[in-house]
């Protein structure tokens, strides 16, 4: 373990189109030079990194065995107005810029953190699951924590692991603390003992290497890199690497093998780099929901059981929001009701205060979903139950954001800037968290037995699977209907039970970034007065589970082909009964409980409406008329 050799014995490829898969949150930097001064480099390249996270920033270098921090919340620029994030000597040092998940985005949360000595320096992305019991057992053995954030356990651990040892190299300390991480990291790691190397290591979050005659370089992500080198290396799972400003070392975390890499060519323009080879951000955003949906399954639990403690003891609870987070509480009043048996409002939030205005009080709860947490329509009946006291709990996506600010409790869906308008990537993570807090809940209340909870939650643990798995082998068939019915003037998008709420979803996306007419509504409901727009070949989309309303979705979807409907299904594999009926299918795996199926069966739905988009020859990142956050009211 003590004699860690160097090679650079790797193969030079040309490698066209890299599609790296993950989620964006918080972009990481190293950078160690031959000669000059690193810090205006991890300027610049945070900077590039801006679109992963951009609540806090922070670099460290190391010139003449002194470590030297910049950090503050704020954007980068901002926090370089203040402090000058060039002007930090040193030709070593590290940077991040952050999008919090733990702790809120204050100077003392924000990366680099340190250990007690202050000789050690780390930047993290990703989310550490065990970092509480870690951060105990380190406070009981004399280590004092500056922030509230999972990363600082990895400083202190790494310091821990000189103090048993103080013989060790930076490289096996820092293997001796990832070795007690659950979760996902990409790390970069300098210390005082060592000025002359960064060490890494990656468990789930994107790490990759930049190569330069100059000096060598680790980063998130290409478009840190792409202005500096072209020339890159891929970092696996599992991996640990050693850096010097001539030299790289990669090892397998497990038993220190030595791995060999091609170096790959990246022939992106800086554009494509940013949205990772893909056409358009909606499109990346969508492809990385699985990764997402990963992150929604290492929340805190406590704050999971805070929040369905307040769900319990009010006489109301009513769900608010706007747009598609409003889909998603849509959703998960189905979920309360079925696992929880709490009955809860889905409430536009636009129209809260004129429909339950005068009735909330002390014993309502109101949870509001906002992905950006500043959507003025539901801060602004958030503000109304408040003076009437009601209680108020959040889920959003930014920590910080006046959601935060005003709730008793709110929990984080951790999906990481999302770019296109079009929520995607958030709603399936908002579903996932509801549905967690949903299971919390029916825990708390008894009502469904241990073994109907163990296999949702068995269920839920598999959705990111399902979600690729969707994606690998649909998207395809789902380009070539969208093609197919390019020119269709009216949609139908019809589900039953929580199946509605994914039919308003589709419908949705589809307006908003096709610009497509369409009607969403609960099948049932056809013969109440949609169904007279039917005449031959207008497309209805039906969404079938193999659920309890299967058998009455098969009597709508014969209503609407009986008068000319052409049917779109999106079916169970196997399900040949509806797939006879249906013009056109879109299989979804089996096996899926009926409160998850929103997460898999909107994904053809949103991939439908970026195709159409994009077939009509619209931009599907920036539908006309509308904007990401709504803050008018
Ligand atoms: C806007 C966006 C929608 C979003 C809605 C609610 O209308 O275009 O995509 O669903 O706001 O946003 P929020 O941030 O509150 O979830």
């Amino acid at each position: 373990m003590n004699n860690w050799k160097f090679c650079l014995k790797n193969v030079l490829t040309e490698i066209r189109g890299i599609k790296v898969k993950e989620n964006s949150m918080c972009g990481i930097f190293g950078c160690i030079l031959k000669t000059g001064t690193a810090a205006p480099i991890i300027h610049q390249a945070l900077k590039r990194l801006e679109y992963r996270g951009y609540d806090s920033v922070g670099e460290a270098t190391i010139h003449e065995g002194k470590l030297f921090i910049k950090k503050d919340s704020g954007k980068i620029d901002e926090v370089h107005k203040l402090h000058n994030l060039d002007d930090m000597p040193g030709s070593i040092g590290i940077g991040h810029t952050r999008w919090a998940t733990h702790g809120a985005p204050l100077k003392e949360n924000a990366h680099p953190h340190v250990d007690c000595g202050g000789q050690i320096a780390i930047v993290h992305n990703g989310v550490i699951e065990n970092f509480s019991q870690i951060k105990l057992e380190l406070e009981n053995k004399g280590h004092t924590f500056q922030s509230k954030t999972d990363t600082e356990v990895i400083a202190h651990l790494i310091e821990e692991a000189f103090k048993k040892n103080s013989s060790l190299r930076l490289a096996d300390a820092v293997l001796e603390a990832v070795k007690r991480l659950e979760g996902s990291y990409a790390i970069a790691v300098i210390s005082t003992n060592e000025p002359d190397k960064i060490v890494c290591a990656r468990n789930e979050s994107p790490l990759i290497l930049g190569l330069a005659e100059e000096g060598l370089y680790c980063a998130s992500d290409i478009p840190a890199i792409l202005p500096i080198t072209r020339r890159i290396i891929n970092v696996d799972d599992g991996e640990l690497v050693i850096l010097t400003a001539e030299e790289f070392e990669i090892r397998k975390i497990a038993d220190l093998s030595i791995v060999t890499r091609e170096i790959k060519i990246i022939d992106w323009t800086p554009e494509m780099a940013v949205k990772q080879g893909y056409p358009h951000f909606m499109l990346k955003e969508i492809r990385e929901q699985a990764a997402c949906l990963r992150n929604t399954l290492r929340l805190q639990e406590h704050y999971l059981d805070l929040m369905s403690t307040f769900l319990d003891r009010s006489k109301e609870v009513f769900l608010v929001a706007c747009g598609t987070s409003y889909h998603a509480c849509l959703a998960a009043s189905y979920m309360f009701s079925k696992l929880a048996y709490l009955a809860t409002y889905p409430v536009i939030a636009s129209e809260f205060v004129e429909q339950h205005g005068k009735s909330v009080n002390i014993d309502s709860t109101v949870l509001a979903v906002s992905q950006s947490g500043e959507t003025a329509d539901t801060i602004a009946a958030v503000n109304a139950a408040r003076l009437r006291a009601a209680t108020i709990l959040g889920l959003t996506n930014v920590i910080g954001s006046t959601l935060t600010r005003i709730s008793r409790v709110y929990i984080c869906q951790q999906s990481g800037p999302e770019i296109g308008v079009a929520a995607t990537k958030t709603f399936t993570s908002q579903l996932s968290v509801l549905a967690q807090l949903a299971l919390r809940l029916a825990k708390k209340r008894g009502k469904i037995s241990q073994d109907e909870m163990d296999y949702i939650e068995a269920k839920l643990k598999k959705i990111p699977e399902v979600v690729d798995l969707v994606i690998n082998t649909q998207e395809e068939k789902v380009r070539l209907l969208a093609r197919k019915y390019r020119d269709a003037k009216l949609f139908f998008f019809l589900g039953r039970g929580i199946s509605t709420a994914t039919a308003y979803e589709g419908r949705l996306k589809l307006m908003e970034i096709a610009y497509v007419p369409a009607l969403a509504f609960p099948a049932g409901e056809s013969k109440h007065g949609p169904i007279s727009l039917i005449e031959k070949g207008v497309p209805a989309i039906f969404i079938c589970p193999k659920d309890d309303t299967r058998k009455a979705i098969l009597g709508n979807i014969m209503e609407m082909k009986a008068r000319g409907a052409t049917i779109i299904t999106l079916v169970e594999e196997g399900d040949n009964e509806i797939k006879s009926f249906a013009d056109d299918y879109i299989e979804l795996p089996k096996g899926i409980p009926d409160v998850l199926s929103p997460i898999p069966y909107v994904i053809p739905l949103q991939l439908f409406a970026y195709y159409m988009a994009v077939e009509k020859g619209y931009d599907p990142d920036k539908p006309r008329n509308l904007a990401k956050s709504v803050t008018v009211q």
